[in-house]
């Protein structure tokens, strides 16, 4: 099966391929009539070249070069440092440098933690719903899926003990703050059971955090990355939605034994620590204030659009049951078990518009009357037209 959603429209040349070269740059082409609310991305126009400029013109106007040298397998040290710095002042809690580890993003990430920690067959736990590509990643690794419920406050921790009298599973795989896709949080006192949980019986959590930094109205509860002096934790995060996806450049936090696990790689000697000149390029930009200044504008562009998705949901999609999202970058959409959302969304394309499915998200086959929508994506005007269209695709024909 091929990924569910960037291809649906392939044009052989839109504004994101120049004119010399017909070739594809980006992942996602969207023809400009289509408006793709399901779309996970944020728009060029939020990507910040100048702050990337600016750093890397210092880091190449010195006399230092030693990022284009392998880098050491932990990552950049002097990232690490402007980091953990960053982070400790971000999450409220002091990060050690060392407990950090440099990944080429999230999905890297999870890729070496399968690659590391798993052999095909073995069983994860995942939250149902879950980040869909994420479940591609296991599929890669020939990994048994078992999902857990959960409910507005996140994993049900009932739930995951009556999964763990089963089976007991390699790593249980959750994205605690702002879900992808349902924008909920799990509670504090939960996350304090998992990793309870995860002690007793002997499995690693994997918690995905790449959206806790984008809290738009109310600080989430401390990552995962609080409770890293268990070894059964780690705390992946990415510069993907607070920098840029394209700099493909995330870190890991865990206890050192776990880190030794990465940093002592084949991959590692080999190659040498993950993408060290980029490294020198975000370390600039951190400790020059920028990643603070551009995640602060993304979180006021952002809440605009929240207000303005809420708005238009009310006028036009009157029928769909949801919460305003706290932060991250979904709407997470009930509609009535009437409604299967992967068939509206064959007929979506005669609409010009698109949205994801949430059967998508689920790992047993359930979510059909389930849509993500993103609010990043686009501006307010395209958001509103956008949801005019998934009402009149809803709403006319047969
Ligand atoms: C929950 C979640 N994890 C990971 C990623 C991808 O992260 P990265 O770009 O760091 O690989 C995304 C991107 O949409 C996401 O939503």
């Amino acid at each position: 099966m091929g990924r569910p959603y960037e291809i649906l429209f392939l044009l052989p040349f839109s504004d994101y391929t120049c004119d010399m070269n017909p070739l594809p740059i980006v992942q996602t082409q969207i023809p400009p009539d289509v408006i793709d609310l399901g779309l996970g991305n944020p728009p060029l126009s939020l990507l910040p070249l100048n702050l990337i400029r600016d750093a890397a013109q210092k880091a190449l106007s010195q006399n230092d070069n030693s990022f284009l040298q392998y880098g050491t397998e932990q990552g950049d040290g002097y990232l690490r440092v402007a980091l953990a710095n960053f982070l400790s002042d971000g999450y409220g809690f002091p990060v050690d440098p060392q407990s950090l580890f440099i990944t080429t993003g999230i999905s890297n990430a999870l890729d070496l933690l399968c690659t590391f920690f798993t052999q095909p067959g073995d069983t994860v736990f995942v939250e149902e719903p879950s980040y869909f590509l994420a479940l591609r990643i296991f599929a890669d690794h020939h990994l048994n899926v078992v999902s857990i419920e959960t409910d507005e406050n996140g994993l049900i921790p009932a739930s995951l003990e009556e999964k763990l009298a089963g089976s007991r599973p390699k790593f249980l795989y959750l994205i605690p703050t702002f879900q992808n896709p349902t924008g909920h949080t799990l509670s504090k006192e939960r996350r304090e059971q998992i990793v309870r949980l995860a002690e007793k019986h002997n499995f690693l959590i994997a918690a995905d955090e790449v959206y806790q930094l984008l809290n738009y109205s109310q600080q989430p509860p401390k990552p995962f990355g609080a409770f890293v002096e268990s070894e059964n934790v780690i705390s992946l995060g990415s510069f993907s939605k607070i920098l840029a996806p394209g700099l493909r450049l995330g870190w890991m936090q865990a206890h050192a034994n776990i880190i030794k696990r990465f940093a002592n790689s084949g991959l590692m000697d080999s190659g040498g620590g993950l993408n060290p000149f980029t490294s020198a390029m975000v370390r600039g930009v951190i400790e020059s204030g920028g990643l603070g200044e551009n995640i602060g504008r993304l979180k006021s562009i952002y809440r605009k659009q929240i207000r303005v998705t809420d708005e238009a949901l009310r006028r036009h999609l009157p029928e769909a049951k949801y919460e305003v999202p706290h932060g991250g970058y979904f709407f997470w959409l009930q509609f009535s078990d009437q409604v299967d959302v992967g068939e509206l969304r064959k007929k979506a394309t005669a609409f010009k518009v698109d949205f994801r499915q949430g059967a998508l998200f689920s790992s047993n086959g359930g979510l059909k009357n389930y849509m993500r929508l993103c609010y990043v994506y686009y501006d307010v005007e395209k958001i509103e037209e956008g949801i005019k269209r998934i009402s009149a695709c809803l709403h006319q024909g047969p």
